[in-house]
């Protein structure tokens, strides 16, 4: 199925972009029907992302290509089996492993489609942690772009506050905390604080995300 994606992505003979990155979108929705737990993260993932990216002060092409890869940052999970994806329990090293292949999937999807080529480096490192210990090539630091950077953050929260098959939603302060609590290590400091200074300025009120 995968390669079907990719083949059908970058085919000259899909008739426009429009319809290589409606079908990309159709992808990244297929997705999160299969996992019920999921459904709506991308969209949040994306409006958080922007948001991050405005209150950093970031052009507004950065804002926007920020967005974009957090609609498609997981796309590449169609290429994982269901088994380890559902699974409430501890994950085997073996079933680890699989996940992990989901960046570098999402970047070949992402990669594929000509006019979204800008954002496929971003989509490939959303894993990436601060201090070198994501993956999937370990980058430290700033040599993580900075809409990775920004994207694992957003990735992060969104993850913290909703329910999941394997735990319950944290509130927003807890989230708010956690982030805190692994700046410079899993998160970059500059993006944990531009989006803590965002959600205290509105009581830790999240904002409204279209499905
Ligand atoms: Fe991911």
């Amino acid at each position: 199925m995968l390669e079907q994606i990719i083949a059908e992505l970058s085919s000259q003979k899909s008739p426009t972009r429009l319809s290589r990155y409606a079908m990309l979108l159709a992808t990244a929705a297929l997705i999160e029907m299969r996992d019920p737990f999921t459904a709506g993260h991308s969209s949040r993932v994306g409006r958080y992302a922007a948001i991050i990216a405005r209150e950093m002060d970031l052009i507004a092409d950065i804002q926007k290509a920020v967005r974009l890869a957090g609609l498609v940052h997981d796309v590449g999970k169609i290429g994982v089996p269901m088994t380890c994806l559902r699974k409430a329990g501890k994950l085997t090293e073996s079933e680890m492993s699989e996940i992990r292949k989901h960046p570098v999937l999402s970047y070949e999807i992402v990669a594929a489609v000509p006019g979204l080529r800008h954002i496929a480096n971003i989509v490939l490192h959303h894993h990436e942690r601060f201090d070198g210990d994501g993956y999937p090539h370990g980058l430290v630091g700033e040599d993580i772009p900075l809409g990775s950077r920004i994207l694992c953050v957003a990735d992060s929260f969104d993850a913290m506050v909703t329910d999941r098959a394997y735990k319950p939603a944290m509130s927003v302060e807890d989230a708010l905390a956690e982030l805190e609590r692994y700046a410079g290590t899993q998160f970059d400091p500059a993006v944990v604080q531009a989006f803590t200074a965002y959600l205290l300025c509105r009581g830790l009120q999240l904002p409204q995300v279209q499905a």
